[in-house]
């Protein structure tokens, strides 16, 4: 990273699984004009490829180079994985189970960082994920750890599925989701923890509207005290 980079502000939203994180984080880049980066969609993008291609989701070093070469790009809204359009795809709970495998092997973690940072772009990024503000963007102007509780995130996982005219259960849901906390928290590499210098918003019983509008206020407070200084 050069001055000019770290230089971009960034805010860093990391939180579990259906914390909301994605909603959140794209409605503050839009108010912000930001860039936006659902780091989730890469370990997501690998564990795809890695299926489409049979690579075992335990072969480190296999998924390390798919993770290095993956041919992805992001266009309007759309994701594109070797040119076909995955948008849906990397959203089914087998791939977000394939991801969080993938996303526990370190040369995997090491090979999607580079890709991961060059998001910061002018005029700033919101980043979401598990490990924005610990490993990817340190210092990031502003870090915002979200949670709310498993049983309310089931929930909005299942409403979400359900628009969507896919199939569930929420006992199921809520099984998965634990499973998924616990492998995505209890990694060795870059587990999901609260950042020492990451605020905590638990939006259990709040409004989209409102964590935003708690976002935003936090981020303009930083930028408005930074100036002070
Ligand atoms: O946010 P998501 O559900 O799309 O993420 C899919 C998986 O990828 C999740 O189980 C954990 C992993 N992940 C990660 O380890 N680090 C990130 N920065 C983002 C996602």
């Amino acid at each position: 990273m050069n001055a000019a980079t770290t230089a971009v502000p960034v805010i860093a939203i990391d939180g579990p699984s259906a914390s909301g994180k994605g909603t959140i984080a794209e409605a503050v880049a839009k108010e912000l004009g930001f860039h936006y980066l659902d780091s989730g969609s890469l370990y997501r993008l690998v564990a795809l490829a890695a299926v489409k291609e049979a690579t075992r989701l335990d072969d480190e070093a296999a998924l390390a180079r798919r993770a290095l070469h993956l041919h992805a790009t992001f266009e309007g809204g759309e994701i594109f994985l070797f040119g076909q359009k995955v948008t849906d795809a990397i959203r089914s709970e087998e791939c977000g189970k394939g991801a969080s495998r993938v996303a526990a092997l370190p040369a995997v973690r090491a090979a999607l960082l580079a890709r991961q940072r060059a998001f910061r772009e002018a005029p700033g990024l919101v980043a979401e994920g598990r490990d924005m503000g610990t490993v990817v963007f340190p210092d990031a102007t502003l870090k915002v750890f979200l949670t709310a509780s498993a049983e309310i995130r089931a929930e909005r996982r299942y409403k979400q599925l359900k628009e969507k005219g896919i199939d569930a259960n929420i006992r199921t849901l809520l099984l998965e989701l634990r499973e998924r906390d616990a492998r995505d928290s209890a990694r060795s590499v870059a587990p999901l923890q609260k950042a020492a210098d990451a605020r905590e918003l638990d939006s259990t019983g709040l409004g989209i509207e409102d964590i935003v509008r708690q976002v935003l206020d936090w981020y303009r407070q930083r930028v408005a005290g930074s100036q002070h200084q």
